[in-house]
């Protein structure tokens, strides 16, 4: 049997748990949140790069997966080969779904919505060169819907017009209203789906990348034989963030939490 762990800044890589534990179901999934730092998305690039690859490091010690699972774009698109570099398990990232909106679009133009801190990748300027070429991408950065998704898997209700107001602008003219497929370019915004649709207008098609990344690491992840353990969820920030997570966890399965102090 297999054991991953699955790191995020907070609750958003739990929409790629879950994908993981669905296509997988013998596997035992631990979960890392490093709510210490969250959000990672208003972060400079220096910072992050400061903090990832050695917190990622300090994480493998920790719970000894077969495989690590970048369950972030935000994290993925900056420090993916660094992390790479400084741990002996297979590295999976998560990164912004252009390829297959490029190839489904009918109507050419598609819509990013990601970070403010993803939006602004090189990492994503190639991705569009690679696999876009000739498609209108229009990306959008919102720290407000990171926010908004964190607290709604917190049990608090969603704000409806403050997802309009970080979703509506992408489909402004010139080629907005064009946009027929939006790409959910962060972790956390699987878990508000609904109400980002209805911020949508009609018809507008939204995906993700939980499959794909699930389906990778079960691709790259050795078959090592373990004993059957429980799933753990690491939080970083101390007792208090433990607290403050303990609901979240426990909607996805996780009822024992370790702090890890870094
Ligand atoms: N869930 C993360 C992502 O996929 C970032 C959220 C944050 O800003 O910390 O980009």
């Amino acid at each position: 049997m297999t054991r991953a762990l699955v790191f995020d800044s907070g609750v958003g890589g739990l929409t790629i748990a879950s994908a993981l534990r669905k296509a997988a179901p013998e596997w035992v999934v631990d979960y890392a949140a490093d709510s210490g730092f969250f959000p990672y998305g208003v972060k400079s690039d220096a910072e992050l790069q400061a903090r990832l690859p050695s917190l990622c490091a300090t994480l493998v010690d920790v719970a000894k997966p077969d495989v690590l699972v970048i369950a972030c774009n935000t994290a993925s698109t900056l420090s993916l080969n660094d992390i790479r570099a400084r741990v002996s398990v297979p590295v999976v990232g998560t990164v912004p779904a252009i390829k297959p909106a490029a190839e489904q679009t009918q109507t050419g133009v598609i819509g990013i919505l990601a970070t403010p801190g993803t939006v602004r990748r090189a990492y994503l300027d190639d991705l569009e060169r690679q696999f876009a070429a000739g498609r209108i991408v229009i990306r959008r950065g919102s720290a407000g819907l990171v926010d908004i998704a964190e607290r709604a898997v917190r049990g608090q209700p969603i704000d409806q017009e403050q997802v309009a107001y970080a979703v509506k602008p992408m489909f402004d003219p010139p080629d907005g209203p064009r946009i027929d497929i939006v790409v959910l370019a962060c972790t956390h915004f699987p878990l508000i789906r609904d109400a980002i649709a209805v911020a949508c207008p009609p018809g507008v098609r939204l995906i993700d990348t939980g499959d794909a990344v699930a389906r990778q690491a079960i691709r790259v992840a050795p078959q090592t034989p373990r004993p059957t353990g429980e799933a753990i969820a690491y939080v970083t920030g101390g007792a208090a963030n433990k607290a403050a997570m303990a609901p979240a966890f426990a909607r996805f399965g996780y009822e024992t939490i370790e702090i890890i102090d870094v």
